[in-house]
């Protein structure tokens, strides 16, 4: 997780990924990056869930507040019991959820399942290895807002006992699930996890 300029690359990436359809994202927070995906396209869907009703409002106001809440969805919703229908989805993604999860592979194969064939899943995590920023400089990169909003994620994190996941563990991970195609990329201190069905 960091500053508005993170989301903004990812939904980027997104955007020059998937040119028009529909995208879930997981554990979407106070859904910074949906409210990017949706500036960045008129042609893409998005629907932000998580498991926090509390955030959940948040990122309605903000989709309101930025005038997107016509193309962007948010609903509470626990990522390992999908309420949506198999093959619902181009693209699945999550930022900063993987080492929060009780059971990471049970949410994999939820991905699988509402993923339509040949979509693709992105999933984002911090990583213990290779961190490339330095604390301070990612502090900097945040709002006085961000930095509380972490502060109050860090708080949930400890009660939820988070953990962090070397690349050899997230391959294991996958191993467990239908995906047969899989792909790990570390970059700025993060885990890039990409899917195919
Ligand atoms: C570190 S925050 C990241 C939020 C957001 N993706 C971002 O980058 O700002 C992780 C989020 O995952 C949510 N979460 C954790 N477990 C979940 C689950 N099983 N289903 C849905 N959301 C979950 C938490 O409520 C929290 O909002």
């Amino acid at each position: 997780m960091a500053g508005e300029r993170y989301y903004k690359q990812v939904a980027e990436d997104v955007v020059t990924r998937l040119k028009a359809g529909k995208i879930l994202d997981l554990g979407t927070g106070p859904g910074h990056l949906p409210i990017e995906i949706a500036r960045s396209s008129t042609a893409i869907v998005v629907v932000g869930i998580d498991l926090s009703a509390k955030l959940i409002e948040a990122a309605k106001r903000n989709a309101l507040r930025a005038g997107l809440e016509k193309r962007i969805h948010f609903q509470t919703g626990n990522a390992s019991s999908l309420e949506f229908p198999d093959g619902s989805f181009d693209m699945v993604i999550s930022t900063g959820m993987l080492h929060m999860l009780r059971n990471p592979v049970k949410v994999i194969e939820e991905i699988y399942r509402v993923l339509k064939p040949g979509g693709e899943a992105w999933i984002y995590d911090p990583a213990r290895i290779s961190s490339q920023i330095s604390p301070r400089e990612w502090r900097a990169s945040l709002s006085l807002r961000e930095r509380l909003t972490f502060k109050l994620f860090q708080l949930f994190a400890r009660i939820n006992r988070p953990r962090e996941y070397h690349r050899e563990q997230v391959t294991e991970l996958v191993s467990q699930t239908p995906f047969r195609t899989s792909e790990i990329a570390e970059q700025g201190g993060e885990i890039r996890l990409t899917l195919l069905k």
